[in-house]
């Protein structure tokens, strides 16, 4: 089983150590490459995803990632910034699934700026299409306006696509993930306003005929995004398109409290899949040893799962994180009264000592 490890920038280092030394004393035979990527990369040799970082990527079956982007790096062109790394990955790869849980463990659930009874028990996955849409949609660029409400100034343009394949292949990802939780499935989009949205809503609507254990229902973003803080645990599965899927994985993230326990998992159809924590590199806090390493150790262990057919050992890892949040250990994003603060590494050391 062949990992690439890529620690990135920022905390990256600090928190994908952690869950090297999780991996490590699971005594699997993995093999494990680490590479540059984002600034660091940048930095070294000149790109933030440099040729060899992505043979390497291409040719493992799994990628555990850490996170990248500086603010210091913002000064770049877009194609030399830190975040092109992630998405020249997910396009190279073709990983258009991107599978965000959002779980609030009991341990925490006085971290979240919800009531508690609001929250208390939530389990949703948001399923995002992470390869089409506005991020990569073509053409893209500024010009000189032809129409428009100010003809001949300087303009901007992105464009949004979907094709009925891109669209239909999440669909079937999401019905099959909700086939196996609890059966329900929200697709969100903005069909009221986007072709895009109505493409999208009339091929889930067909290929729910395929899956009719599963329940599909409709709504549009914005009240999606008002339904999620309203009464978060009505949702089960959630798939949505690229750009909504950005925003409401945040909003759903940090409905747990706690972006620093959130794993995630993108993977193409090959079910080779890249890692990462939820949450991004955290510039202000890296290099202090304060990080929570919890969300780069549990997307490590959907790693073991989704792409290295190992579910004994992502159970022991997830039911390890489980013990030290019982213990009281906790980093310094997670803290409340009577609880333990922990460093990045001893939070580390107590996941192996619980497995
Ligand atoms: C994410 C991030 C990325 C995205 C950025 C870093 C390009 O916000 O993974 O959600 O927008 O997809
Ligand atoms: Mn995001």
């Amino acid at each position: 089983m062949k990992i690439a490890i890529l620690p990135g920038d920022g905390i990256g280092h600090e928190i994908v150590a952690e869950a090297v030394k999780v991996l490590n004393a699971l005594n699997l035979p993995l093999e494990m490459n680490w590479a540059d990527v984002g600034g660091t990369a940048y930095e070294k040799h000149g790109h933030p995803l440099p040729e060899a970082t992505l043979e390497l990527a291409k040719s493992s079956d799994a990628i555990l990632f850490g996170a990248v982007g500086d603010w210091k790096y913002d000064v770049l062109e877009r194609h030399l910034r830190p975040e092109q790394a992630i998405l020249g990955l997910r396009k190279a790869l073709g990983l258009y699934a991107n599978f965000r849980p959002a779980i609030c463990y009991k341990e925490l659930v006085n971290a979240s700026s919800l009531k508690p009874e609001l929250i208390a028990g939530l389990d949703i996955l948001l399923i995002r299409e992470l390869t089409g849409d506005i991020y990569f949609g073509t053409p893209r660029g500024r010009r000189t306006a032809e129409d428009g409400h100010f003809p001949g100034t300087e303009e901007a343009f992105d464009t949004m696509r979907y094709s009925r394949p891109e669209i239909e292949r999440i669909a079937h990802t999401a019905f099959q993930a909700a086939q196996k939780r609890g059966k329900r499935l929200t697709s969100v989009d903005k069909n009221n306003v986007l072709e895009t949205s109505q493409l999208w809503k009339d091929v889930m609507v067909e290929v729910a005929q395929q899956y009719p254990d599963v329940a599909l229902d409709h709504m549009l973003v914005d009240n999606a995004a008002m339904q999620l803080v309203k009464a978060p645990k009505k949702f089960d599965v959630v798939v949505t398109g690229n750009m909504f899927g950005d925003i409401l994985s945040d909003e759903a993230a940090m409905l747990t409290g706690s972006i620093g326990m959130l794993p995630s998992a993108s993977l193409n159809d090959r079910n080779q899949g890249l890692y990462e924590p939820s949450h991004g590199s955290a510039p202000d806090i890296a290099g202090k040893g304060i990080a929570n390493p919890l969300a780069t150790i549990l997307s490590a262990a959907m790693m073991l799962r989704f792409s290295l057919n190992q579910p004994e050992a992502a159970d022991r890892i997830e039911a390890a994180v489980q013990k030290v949040l019982e213990q009281g250990l906790r980093t310094a994003d997670i803290l409340s009264e009577g609880t333990t603060k922990v460093s990045t590494v001893e939070m580390g050391d107590a996941v192996v000592a619980a497995l």
